[in-house]
């Protein structure tokens, strides 16, 4: 299949572009959206069969859900049904933080097929600030199921050639709106009720909206801890593939280094890159890398970091000169947190 990359100018009037989008959503293709997280693989959320195309073009099994995501707030009754006890928070939260780069795990409504869920009777939703999602899911005239635009258990595209690097020949059509602004995925969070009866969210994946912001407006449910067997070994506890250890990972070893460490190479033969923050650090100076790539060069602005960080774990990826990825650690504040999620993650043992 040949895959198009066709420009969306903000300025212009891209109502036929969105028509034709719409025109192949309908059909039960597929087609890849922007957002201002990272680019989705958009599918009608209420055709089981497009869905089921979404799991085959990421490669992704089939248990692992999707995000649904709405034109606006008021369409959540179609998707979710939020019991009484949560209904208060729900609202607050989306007042605050939709249109954004926010996602909620709620009750589903039976519109929702089983596929988009993976077999779950919870539904994730979001609503998405950016116009050309918006403007596709109204012409579409239902909402639309999107992952991350990427294959199985790789890094988030956050332009439209990582997607065509990606997804290139296994989907008709990328709609081109330029980088991402956000260039993490969004935060996840679950609405329910603790032990005690109050309703409050779970955080389920960290992102652009960060716990210190959500302190203002719910209370934050901290997991339980998991359980262990009596010879005191941790039972798995039970997860979605969005939140297993090793996911969000570019093709070479990662490996995560405090910034005042000093770096000694386990192996002559390799070469390493480093992936540094401001690109000053005792860990950058005490070696001579192959190459340096900088997250905020100079001035170290976590936000600045945040909008880069996969493009630059992709460069990484495909330079030829590097064989590991050195990571620095990056202050765990705000938008750090999420960024050491998923640099933990790309780190993680993969065996
Ligand atoms: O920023 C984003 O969230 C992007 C854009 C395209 O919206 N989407 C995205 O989707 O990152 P995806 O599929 O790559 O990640 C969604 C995560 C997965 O880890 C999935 O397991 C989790 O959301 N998820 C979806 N439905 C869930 C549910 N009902 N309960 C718990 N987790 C759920
Ligand atoms: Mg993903």
């Amino acid at each position: 299949m040949e895959t198009r990359i066709c420009e969306v100018d903000p300025l212009e009037n891209n109502e036929s572009l969105f028509a034709e989008a719409a025109e192949i959503l309908k059909q039960g293709g597929l087609v890849a959206l922007p957002t201002e997280t990272v680019y989705g693989l958009g599918a009608d959320a209420l055709n089981p069969e497009a869905v089921v195309h979404v799991f085959e073009a990421k490669s992704r099994p089939r248990f692992d859900p999707l995000i649904v995501h709405l034109a606006s707030a008021r369409e959540l009754e179609q998707v979710a049904v939020v019991p009484d006890e949560l209904s208060a928070t729900v609202q607050r939260l989306a007042a605050e933080f939709w249109p954004g780069p926010f996602t909620m795990v709620l009750p589903k409504a039976v519109a929702i097929p089983d596929v988009v869920t993976g077999g779950l009777n919870t539904v994730a939703v979001r609503v998405s600030a950016h116009p050309v999602m918006k403007s596709v899911i109204k012409a579409l005239g239902h909402p639309i199921a999107a992952p991350s635009a990427n294959r199985f258990g790789r890094i988030s595209p956050t332009c439209a050639s990582a997607v065509m690097k990606e997804l290139g020949g296994r989907i008709p059509l990328i709609l081109d709106a330029g980088a991402c602004t956000e260039g993490l995925e969004s935060t996840i969070v679950q609405p329910m009720v603790d032990d005690k009866g109050k309703a409050g969210i779970r955080i389920l994946r960290q992102g652009p909206v960060t716990r210190e912001q959500f302190r203002n407006v719910v209370k934050i449910i901290r997991p339980k801890p998991t359980p262990k067997t009596e010879d005191n070994k941790l039972l798995t506890p039970p997860i979605v593939p969005g939140q297993l250890a090793s996911h969000y990972a570019p093709g070479k070893k990662v490996i995560l280094k405090d910034k005042n460490e000093t770096f000694v190479p386990d192996n002559e033969e390799l070469d390493y890159g480093l992936l540094s923050f401001e690109g000053t650090s005792t860990l950058a100076e005490s070696y001579d890398w192959t190459s340096v790539y900088t997250l905020s060069p100079g001035n170290g602005r976590l936000a600045e970091a945040a909008v880069r960080l996969f493009a630059v774990m992709r460069q990484m990826d495909e330079d030829e000169d590097i064989d590991v990825i050195v990571a620095e650690c990056l202050p765990e504040t705000g938008i750090g947190a999420a960024m050491m999620d998923r640099l933990r993650r790309a780190s993680a043992d993969r065996t």
